[in-house]
């Protein structure tokens, strides 16, 4: 390839937008240039999720758009999830596509550049045996004041509706030496937040001498000089500890927000999802995160019609619901995938009962929510200002539980705030997001 210009799509999890963000910058050093167009571009990257849905067909039909939109001439690369699960069979039903190549291949990713630079039709990285982590000095990051981290790939649980451990390998944790690393450069160039990514944080394990654990890890993260925030996502609960909630007690830079996926509310459904705790096991972990000193913000995500699901089931979802009153949550119909143990299980749920189901649990949500969020008028919250709603004549601003607070400052928009942090005093809430005034002219 002489035009050496490349054009990437990204679909899914922070998981794979921070992919992205290495791939680009792996391109970026190896003399590529981003281009924002397909059509502009030599090298057309899709960056792939098979999460849910019927992800292969739709990988194929927007491979098909790319190729006739973009005519002769160009290199196709389908990387990410469903290129790990599809494997050689992209070659055979997109045959304009040279390169299929699944997360734990990226490492190699230079080499493949070359093979595909030295005209290579067929370039291939399914190997899901390493050791190695995608650890790249060239990340472009998309967002100029918060960035991932990531600090443990793959998955060893095998929960049985879940894609991931095929798609993503098993787990392999990065040394805490290099995530702080990472961090201390970060604050050198003005990031402020940070957010540690995993498939399940919870279960990492420093491989150096160290040999820390996830609490550790958070909490020394929040202590590199000019780091301000720290998230993580995602937690798996069997691995939950204690130590994460005395964590985020004791060290203020990490945020007090929790996202602690359930499932489901029924002890049945959980054990037959193979997801290895109780609802008691799950309730105490709430427990301590309502018990601590700061006001810890928990959201989940729920799947609705696991085969076998019974509406006895269903209610004690929406009863698990109504107990831990979550600040947000995200609601998933069940979707059949390959290669998992509940592609095999009977009883499955007609469609429109998912439908159903996930209505009801979705206005279940809202009403908590907007009784949630209406509890924080008159409260200040501090935000870091994300950017401007121009229409609104709003900030955008996001507060440490990750609730949206927008709001208007004195100042109109004289002053550029994106990236300051701000005390904004709470005036109204709706069920996804809350409206406030600044409490400052200056800034913090
Ligand atoms: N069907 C529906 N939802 C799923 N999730 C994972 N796999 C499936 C599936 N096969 C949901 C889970 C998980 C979130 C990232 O996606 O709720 O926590
Ligand atoms: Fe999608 Fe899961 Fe892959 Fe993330 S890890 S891109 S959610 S399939």
């Amino acid at each position: 390839m002489t035009d050496k210009t490349f054009y990437i799509e990204t679909f899914g999890c922070q998981m794979n937008a921070h992919d992205s963000e290495k791939v680009v910058g792996t391109l970026v050093h190896s003399g590529y240039s981003q281009v924002e167009t397909p059509e502009a571009a030599a090298l057309v990257l899709y960056n792939t999720c098979s999460i849910r849905d019927k992800a292969e067909q739709k990988v194929f039909h927007r491979l098909d758009q790319f190729k006739r939109a973009t005519g002769k001439g160009k290199v196709f690369a389908v990387i990410g999830c469903v290129a790990q699960q599809e494997g050689e069979r992209i070659f055979e039903r997109a045959p304009h596509v040279s390169l299929v190549a699944g997360s734990a291949s990226y490492t190699k990713l230079p080499e493949m550049l070359v093979q595909l630079e030295a005209g290579n039709r067929r370039v291939i990285g399914l190997n899901l045996e390493t050791a190695e982590t995608f650890d790249t000095p060239f990340t472009r990051r998309d967002n100029p004041h918060r960035a991932y981290i990531t600090i443990i790939e793959g998955c060893d649980k095998s929960c049985a509706y879940c894609v991931v451990p095929f798609t993503r390998g098993p787990e392999r944790s990065r040394t805490s030496e290099s995530v702080l690393r990472e961090a201390a450069e970060l604050a050198a160039s003005r990031y402020t937040e940070i957010q540690l990514l995993g498939q399940n944080v919870n279960s990492y394990r420093d491989p150096s001498p160290a040999a820390w654990d996830f609490a550790t890890l958070l909490d020394r993260v929040g202590r590199v000089p000019g780091i301000r925030r720290v998230r993580f996502t995602t937690s798996h609960p069997r691995d939950f500890g204690k130590s994460i909630v005395d964590a985020i007690d004791e060290n203020p830079a990490l945020c007090n927000h929790v996202h602690l996926p359930v499932q489901s509310g029924s002890i049945r459904v959980l054990d037959r999802m193979q997801r290895l705790y109780t609802l008691g096991d799950y309730m105490r972990r709430i427990e301590w995160m309502k018990k601590a000193r700061r006001n810890i913000s928990i959201t989940t995500d729920i799947i609705v019609g696991f085969p076998g699901e019974t509406e006895a089931d269903f209610q004690d979802t929406l009863r698990l619901l109504d107990e831990v009153e979550y600040d947000s949550l995200f609601s998933f119909k069940y979707s059949p995938r390959p290669n998992t143990a509940a592609i095999a299980m009977d009883d499955k749920i007609p469609e429109e009962e998912k439908t159903r189901r996930i209505t009801i649990v979705q206005e279940k949500q809202r009403a908590i929510q907007i009784r949630r969020n209406s509890d924080l008028i008159g409260k200040i919250e501090e935000v870091l200002v994300e950017g401007r709603n121009q229409a609104l004549g709003q900030w955008i601003g996001r507060t440490s539980q990750n609730r949206t607070l927008n709001f208007t400052h004195r100042d109109a928009a004289a002053e550029p705030l994106t990236g300051k942090y701000l005390p904004v005093q709470v005036t109204r809430a709706g069920p996804n997001s809350l409206v406030g005034e600044s409490m400052q002219c200056g800034v913090m």
